[in-house]
């Protein structure tokens, strides 16, 4: 409520004005909304993939198509001559999506369905990582190989990846967990929680 209509409305000094844009914006102080509830959201089983994240918009949807050029290299290889001959095609696929976004997923990679990737450029992911269904990366994330702990990064179900982010090692990432943008995990996420800096450090989701 602008100034002029609440001197319309009466207000005489500035206690009434504070009282009257009180009641227009709601309490002062928000109450503290609980962090995102885990494993679920509005009563989402974030585990079951919801292939619908991955279904292209259209050919120029270079993210999706790169996921699909993976899933369906996945489906045909194995399949005997006429399998292979299919998944050579989608091996020129992916190689085409590759380049058009400079990210690195490997054909034989690891991941859950419903991966969502907003701006797909320069992601990178280790052949050898685990990434859960539903989750979301966005642009320049890289998710390797480290030394401490010693292995490949599990993204469990429903993890948001921010911008830049780097995930290394044999860590895990809990379910609805967020990595903020630009932060480096050398470390496990539980479940629910964020995780933001270099290196990162850990928020839990507050309660209540
Ligand atoms: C991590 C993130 C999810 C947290 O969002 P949020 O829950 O709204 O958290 P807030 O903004 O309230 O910040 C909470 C704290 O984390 C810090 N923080 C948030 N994001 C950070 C980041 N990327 N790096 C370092 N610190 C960060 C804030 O300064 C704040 O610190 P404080 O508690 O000491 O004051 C969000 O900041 C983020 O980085 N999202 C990535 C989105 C992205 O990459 N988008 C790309 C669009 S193209």
């Amino acid at each position: 409520m602008r100034d002029q209509d609440l001197v319309a409305k009466g207000a005489s000094d500035s206690d009434e004005i504070e009282r009257l844009v009180g009641e227009n914006q709601g309490p002062r102080h928000p109450v503290p909304v609980p962090a995102r509830p885990l494993g679920e959201d509005c009563g989402r089983d974030w585990s079951d993939p919801d292939w619908s994240r991955e279904t292209p918009g259209g050919f120029w949807d270079p993210g999706r198509q790169l996921l699909r050029s993976i899933r369906r290299y996945q489906r045909w290889r194995g399949r005997g001559w006429l399998g292979a001959v299919i998944a050579r095609y989608f091996v020129l696929q992916h190689r085409f999506w590759s380049s058009v976004t400079s990210c690195d997923i490997p054909l034989n990679c690891r991941i859950g369905g419903g991966l969502m990737l907003p701006h797909p450029v320069g992601i990178v992911i280790h052949p050898k990582a685990v990434i859960g269904p539903n989750c979301l990366i966005f642009q320049n994330v890289t998710i390797g190989r480290g030394h401490r702990p010693l292995g490949v990064p599990t993204l469990e179900a429903g993890v948001d990846v921010g911008a830049g982010a780097v995930i290394l090692g044999g860590v895990t990432i809990g379910t609805r967990a967020r990595i903020g943008a630009n932060a480096v995990v050398l470390g496990d996420v539980p479940a629910g929680a964020t995780a933001v800096g270099v290196p990162a450090r850990i928020k839990l989701p507050s309660v209540g």
